[in-house]
């Protein structure tokens, strides 16, 4: 395999303090990889540097051989880096179909508007069979539940048709049906893409997971299979050390 994503020493302070402090972080092309991490850990900085969304303060992101440096947003887009948000971003007056239609077009150059509407329309429905959204393809998005919209957004962004996929918290707030079906669909869209996942629960993981990344305070805690991560007392003290936080607070409040 060859990496399709190096991140080198990178960190990244916000106000003297280091939300990224020193990662490196390789994803080589075809990975499923999980990113883990307590609340506040970096994982959503970490995102948010790949994309373009924050400048690093030092460090380099090389995607398929190519320094992101100076990079902005919409042309990393157009090198096939596509993500979703923690917060959902689908347009909630348009149909399940528009809103995919939407996101198929948004790549395309404006020279190819002549051939433009077969490829998007191929896209769009490959992006309707992986999420299974076939049949709410006429609904608006506005009355999609919880789960369903997140797999429209993760159709919007397959439309893209991007390479490197980063997805944030796909499963939170979702009941367990739709994790698990979230959980396949993530494992067929692995099968040609590259995707990077943000996920805090580890029952979900133990199920889908292969490769994972916890990161905590800014920094690559650990990385390796479930098992190997599952079985670090260090991952093991920074998730029952919160949880040992959480009991506290909820006994005084
Ligand atoms: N733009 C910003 N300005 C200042 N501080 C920030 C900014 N973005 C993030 N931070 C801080 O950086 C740290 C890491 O935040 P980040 O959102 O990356 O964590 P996370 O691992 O995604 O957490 P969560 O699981 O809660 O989503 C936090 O302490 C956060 O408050
Ligand atoms: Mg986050």
């Amino acid at each position: 395999m060859t990496a399709l994503l190096e991140v080198r020493d990178l960190s990244v302070v916000f106000d003297g303090f280091r939300a990224i402090d020193g990662v490196d972080f390789t994803v080589d092309s075809g990975e499923l990889r999980f990113l883990i991490g307590p609340n506040g850990a970096g994982k959503t900085t970490l995102i948010d540097i790949i994309t373009g969304l924050t400048k690093p303060t030092t460090g380099t992101v090389v995607f398929d051989g190519n320094s992101l440096a100076g990079k902005r947003e919409h042309e990393r887009v157009r090198l096939g880096i596509g993500r979703t948000f923690q917060t959902s971003v689908v347009f909630e007056d348009l149909t399940v179909l528009e809103n995919l239609d939407l996101a198929a077009s948004f790549r395309r150059p404006l020279w190819s508007l002549l051939r433009r509407r077969k490829g998007v329309i191929a896209a769009v429905e490959q992006a309707l069979e992986t999420t299974g959204l076939a049949d709410l393809a006429p609904r608006k998005a506005g009355v999609l539940s919880h789960g369903q919209r997140q797999w429209l957004e993760i159709g919007m962004l397959i439309a893209q048709g991007p390479r490197l996929l980063l997805l944030d918290e796909p499963v939170a707030g979702m009941s367990s049906d739709e994790r698990a079906r979230t959980g396949e669909l993530l494992t067929s869209i692995a099968k040609d893409h590259t995707v990077i996942v943000i996920e805090h629960d580890m029952e979900f993981l133990r199920r889908y997971a292969s490769q994972v990344t916890v990161l905590h305070e800014g920094k690559v805690l650990i990385e390796g299979s479930v098992d190997e991560v599952r079985a670090d007392p260090r991952v093991q003290e920074v998730y029952l050390g919160r949880a040992r936080e959480e009991a506290a607070h909820d006994a005084v409040t």
